[in-house]
Formats: structure tokens, sequence, C-alpha cells
């Protein structure tokens, strides 16, 4: 059954770690649902890991609603969350027409967006507008130059301090989950310990209240780098890459298609359509 906010409160509450892993497609919705997974997150990733960009940077509206699209088809039971796209909630007059487009059309059941007390305000606005809203505070790869490049924050007592602030801040203007990542693992446990919301980890340790990682990465589709907190489950992409070598052999000497993959025309046919000739 598809779980709903106060599910993930009550798993908080009773400390039963909460599941998420990203999808982009239909297929990969179907199995991700199909696994059991509690919710999926429709990440801007997608533009790395599925649309060959550098950066999360250049991914659209446009790919985040096609993506969202496919993913609720492929996943009907299962809670969806989806990136907003840089520079898609720069104001809130943005944020609120692109969130609700994430809704209406895109089938979704919240947004994420990424940052802390700068972007408070329109958490606020959009949870006040019903849109329910997934913080996202550590390194945050929208904004990653900012923060001198993909590196692990809060290392120091400054700034352990402020992404506890930012998580407070976030639960405060009403945002009803928080992703950590890529934080040490005892500042996580601080911002956890100290909210009601529930924080799902990426990198940020065991102590966060679920986990979350991107589909590519756990099945060894995607290997252009590999973070230290990703753990690799299934080597896929190296399967693909032997079974498509495998048809292309196949075809080269003939071995395919065989019979059984043939259609024919019966005997009386044949020798109807050879008589003719
Ligand atoms: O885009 C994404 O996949 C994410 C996760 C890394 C949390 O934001």
């Amino acid at each position: 059954m598809k779980k709903t906010i106060p599910d993930f409160i009550r798993m908080k509450q009773d400390g039963e770690k909460i599941s998420m892993l990203t999808a982009y497609d239909y297929p990969s919705a179907q199995w991700v649902e199909e696994a059991g997974v509690d919710t999926i997150l429709v990440g801007d990733s997608v533009g790395m890991v599925v649309l060959g960009y550098d950066s999360t940077v250049p991914v659209t509206m446009e790919e985040m609603l096609h993506h969202t699209k496919a993913v609720r088809r492929g996943a009907a039971e299962t809670f969806v969350v989806v990136d907003m796209p840089f520079m898609s909630y720069a104001t809130l007059e943005l944020a609120i027409m692109n969130a609700g487009r994430l809704i209406k059309e895109g089938g979704a059941d919240a947004v994420k967006l990424e940052g802390g007390i700068n972007v408070a305000s329109i958490v606020q606005d959009l949870t006040r507008a019903g849109i329910p809203v997934v913080g996202h505070i550590g390194l945050t790869p929208q904004t990653a130059n900012q923060l001198g490049g993909f590196k692990v924050q809060g290392r120091d007592l400054n700034s352990a301090k402020q992404l506890v602030k930012d998580g407070q801040a976030l639960e405060k203007a009403g945002a009803f989950l928080l992703v950590l990542e890529a934080i040490p693992r005892q500042v996580a446990a601080q911002i956890s310990n100290g909210l009601t919301i529930p924080t799902i980890g990426i990198g940020a340790g065991i102590d966060c209240d679920g986990q979350v990682l991107v589909f590519h990465d756990i099945l060894g589709l995607f290997d252009r780098f590999k973070p230290k907190f990703v753990k690799q489950y299934a080597s896929l992409g190296q399967d693909a890459v032997k079974a498509i070598q495998k048809f292309h052999e196949e075809v080269k000497t003939s071995q395919f298609p065989a019979e059984e993959h043939t259609f024919s025309l019966s005997d009386g046919v044949i020798q109807k359509l050879y008589g003719n000739k």
C-alpha cells in the first residue's frame, strides 16, 4: 500500500528505517515498487545518469516532468518525490508554478528542493499552498560550485552548527522529510535527533532515519565516478555489454535468429508460393 506522510513520521517514531531509491522511467519504477522500497525519488541526477550531462544544472522542468510521468505510470502504489530542477524555484512565483506542475501534470506526491535557511520561505509558501516539500542540505549538487565542488560538508564546528540550524529552519517551514547528503555521521545524528521529521541520508551515516541511493549506482549502471558512500549491489552495466556483444556475434555468424524466433508458412502455402513462381 502507498505510504503517506504520517506513515513516514510514524516510522521515525517507531525507529523503523525508511528506504528511498531513485527511479527515472517506467521499468525502473516498476522494479523499485516490486522490491518494496518505501519511496521513490525522481532525482535531477537523471541529468547525469540517464541524459549524460556533466552535472544536474542543465536539467529542465520539461525533462523532470517527462521522467516523473513515466515513473508514476510504473509505480502507482509508491510515494513519489520529485526534484525541482536548478532555477525552477529561484523566486516564490516560479517555485509555486513549477512545483504545482510536478504535482498536477507529473503525478508527484511531493517535491524536493536544495538549500537550508535560504530556501525556508519558499518551503513555507509551498507547504501553505498544499504542496508537500522535502528539504536537502549538506552537499547540494545544484550549487556544488559555491561549496567548493563535490565535497563532504559540515566538517568544522561552524559549518556543522549551520547544518543543524538549516535542518531546524526547514522543519519549522513545513518540510516533512529532509535529505542529508555527504556530511559526517555525528552531524547527521545531531540533526536527526533534534528533529521530529525523518532524515534520509546519502553519505551521512547510519544514524539517519532512512537512506537513499541512486538506482544506477547500486546496480552498476553508471561508472563515470563512484562516491565513497555508494554501495554497488550488482554489475548490470557489465552484464548488458556482455549480452549485447553476444547478440552482435550471433548476428555476424548467423546463429541468430534460430528457428524458435522465426515465423514460417505451412507446407501447403509454401508449395503454392513457389509453384506460382
Ligand atoms: O538527484 C538525486 O538523485 C538526489 C539524491 C542524490 C538525493 O538528489
